[in-house]
């Protein structure tokens, strides 16, 4: 399974530092094979040479260029620093709050592409799309210009009403839409929204669900942990 830890504005370096070996040292305690992945504050990127293979670290977000005149953006060159190939493009906050369009979500994604970068994108809808039941049309529509078949895609669904609410979608919608999705995603599939510790295990027994994106309730160390290993099987 795939864990993903977004700690979009929040948690120090130092603070990041201290939560990687506390997480390496637990999935080396309880034997953890799991795919882990941390994104943390562009700050706080490092090469941590002594964490376990398994846990990846990514950039949260990049500026579609190996350097140059994008005043508050990192570039290739930046992540090339401390060795970061993984990206996430397309979240939510980014099309929301950032209003990045699907235009240059798309060309972020082409040029992380061609550089060979693992990419979890993210598509998601709104509250009002899916009372609509619109919600599929709108996934698909988050799809333009991206090349699905890209072999180090990830694809994380999250629903924007539900990240960051504290209510997770249901199963069954999950279900739906992961299902839907596996028509024409044949790489991992995440679901991400308000996923915490006690819900982890009915979220990973959806069929098509490879894992999952957490937001807030992986910011602290000791309650990722604790989804990893409630999420473990058995
Ligand atoms: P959440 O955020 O877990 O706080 O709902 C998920 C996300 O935005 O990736």
């Amino acid at each position: 399974m795939i864990y993903a830890s977004n700690f979009k504005t929040n948690n120090t370096r130092a603070y990041t530092k201290e939560y990687l070996k506390t997480l390496n040292e637990f999935m080396g305690k309880n034997g953890i094979k799991d795919e882990i992945y941390i994104f943390p504050t562009s700050t706080s990127l490092d090469t941590f040479k002594n964490i376990s293979l398994n846990i990846t670290i990514g950039a949260q977000n990049a500026y579609p260029a190996k350097n140059g005149s994008y005043t508050g953006e990192i570039g290739l060159e930046q992540l090339d620093e401390f060795g970061i190939k993984t990206i996430l493009i397309g979240h939510s906050e980014r099309r929301e709050i950032l209003k990045e369009s699907q235009e240059f979500i798309a060309e972020k994604f082409n040029f992380f592409k061609e550089q060979g970068f693992r990419i979890i994108y993210c598509i998601g809808e709104t509250k009002e799309t899916r009372d609509m039941g619109k919600t599929m049309e709108y996934l698909w529509s988050e799809f333009d210009g991206i090349d699905l078949e890209y072999k180090e895609l990830i694809v994380a669904y999250e629903p924007i009403w539900a990240i960051g609410t504290g209510v997770s979608a249901k199963k069954e919608d999950i279900d739906e839409v992961l299902s839907a999705l596996r028509a024409k995603v044949k790489n991992p599939l995440l679901y991400g929204g308000s996923v915490k510790d006690t819900n982890i295990k009915e979220i990973l027994s959806i069929k098509e669900c490879d894992g999952v994106l957490i937001g807030s309730a992986s910011w602290k160390v000791e309650n990722f942990c604790k989804i990893i290993k409630n999420g473990q099987k058995g």
